[in-house]
């Protein structure tokens, strides 16, 4: 019956059969186009801040010396290649667990497993949490990382955007914010960056997080918190704060994190996803639920860079040398950050920020005029990675940026 079935879809589906060809085009992410137009690019002196990842003084991602070492350790020790199963490396999570809990660490209401990057967490934190309530809404800040709508999109829930930040006033539009979120219906979602916000540095403060955190539990509203950049901005437990006080105020908090940039791993997919439920029975469900959804997606996350980084965290003189690592990525990003800032009144804002990025007020005729004429690429809407660029590049930088300020 069933081939029967299966037969008739077949003949009616040949009528008005579309091939691979018939695909329309993709808008794609306009942060991959940037890096094609930068390399592309022929001049010597061109400067890339369109870039998500740290460069050091000399302009160069280089591979952290901690993780180098543990490399020559996994090849060295690591005796099978065999599956390790949907949960990945358990000992990495374990470790992990208190760098992203602090406090709640001992909850066994909160669970935990490695995923394929911060963005591997995302898509299955939202799988997870599409299955449980396929009605929710998302509600993001505006402006946020392009890719966090397209995945909302992608497991069939519903993006909203509250207002998150004044470009002009360098400001972030706090009020609009918590009003927006007030309107949002039990059940729905608040997806709120951790820390280091992706586009705009601008973070909220503590005493910010504390209202935002009571207007969530207020609507019974699901935190979700994306911490993709931990130790890049004020340091791994300050940054962690946000995250923790939704722990402290909500009984289903969701949390994507990623090692990627901590451990400077990027290509090697590192990342965790974390999720509390009001029960240990409840979350231990939703766990075999977690685990099924990552079978369907990618079955296993890769081994490499995680078996790194439990390398680096289970051995004390490996992870007080991160730690050293770690503080000088951040402390690059904050000197360089006051550099910039002190160069002239209408950039001081960039001071008061925090991690990779901040959006610069600059027009997109302006930016494209940046990129054509002084070879100087950031993404269309202004947003410019401080740590792009290498030390010798920043006077250069700096004087263009003012430049098309005054213009
Ligand atoms: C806000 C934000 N979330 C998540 C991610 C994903 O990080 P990963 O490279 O670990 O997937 C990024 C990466 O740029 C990001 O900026």
């Amino acid at each position: 019956m069933s081939e029967l079935i299966g037969a008739t879809m077949l003949t009616e589906a040949s009528a008005t059969a579309r091939g691979l060809a018939d695909l329309p085009p993709v808008n794609s992410d306009s942060l991959i186009a940037l890096i094609g137009m930068v390399n592309a690019d022929p001049r010597p002196d061109k400067i890339d801040v369109g870039v998500g990842v740290f460069r050091d003084g000399a302009g160069n991602t280089p591979i952290l010396q901690v993780i180098k070492e543990a490399e020559k350790r996994l090849r060295e020790t690591q005796v099978t290649k065999a599956y390790l199963g949907s949960a990945g490396d358990k000992r990495y999570a374990e470790l992990l667990r208190p760098i992203v809990l602090g406090e709640h660490a001992g909850d066994d209401r909160i669970v935990g497993l490695q995923t394929p990057g911060g963005c591997g967490a995302l898509r299955l934190g939202f799988e997870l949490l599409a299955a449980a309530n396929p009605k929710a809404r998302v509600f993001i800040g505006g402006p946020t990382w392009p890719n966090h709508p397209p995945i909302v999109r992608a497991v069939g829930l519903q993006p909203v955007e509250y207002p998150y930040y004044e470009r002009g006033q360098g400001a972030i539009r706090f009020e609009d914010m918590l009003e927006s979120l007030s309107g949002a219906a039990p059940g729905d979602i608040a997806l709120l960056h951790g820390c280091c916000h992706n586009p705009t540095g601008a973070d909220l403060s503590e005493d910010q997080w504390r209202q935002v955190a009571q207007v969530v539990a207020d609507r019974s509203l699901v935190p979700f918190v994306d911490m993709a950049y931990q130790g890049f901005g004020r340091g791994l437990e300050e940054d962690a704060f946000g995250l923790r006080l939704m722990l402290d105020t909500c009984d289903q908090v969701v949390a994507a994190q990623s090692c990627d940039k901590n451990f400077s791993v990027y290509r090697d997919r590192v990342g965790s996803l974390w999720i509390k439920t009001p029960s240990a029975d409840a979350s231990a469900t939703a766990m075999a639920h977690v685990y099924q959804i990552a079978r369907e997606m990618w079955s296993m996350p890769p081994d490499h860079g995680a078996a790194c980084v439990r390398i680096v965290l289970d051995d004390p003189e490996l992870r007080a040398r991160w730690l050293v690592e770690l503080t000088a990525m951040r402390d690059r990003i904050n000197s360089v950050r006051k550099r910039i800032a002190a160069a002239d009144p209408r950039l001081a804002f960039i001071g008061r920020q925090y991690g990779m990025f901040s959006m610069l007020p600059l027009s997109k005729d302006q930016v494209l005029k940046l990129r054509s004429e002084q070879a100087i690429y950031m993404a269309d809407s202004g947003r410019f990675n401080v740590v792009g660029m290498g030390d010798a590049q920043i006077d250069r930088f700096i004087a263009a940026v003012v430049g098309a300020l005054d213009a």
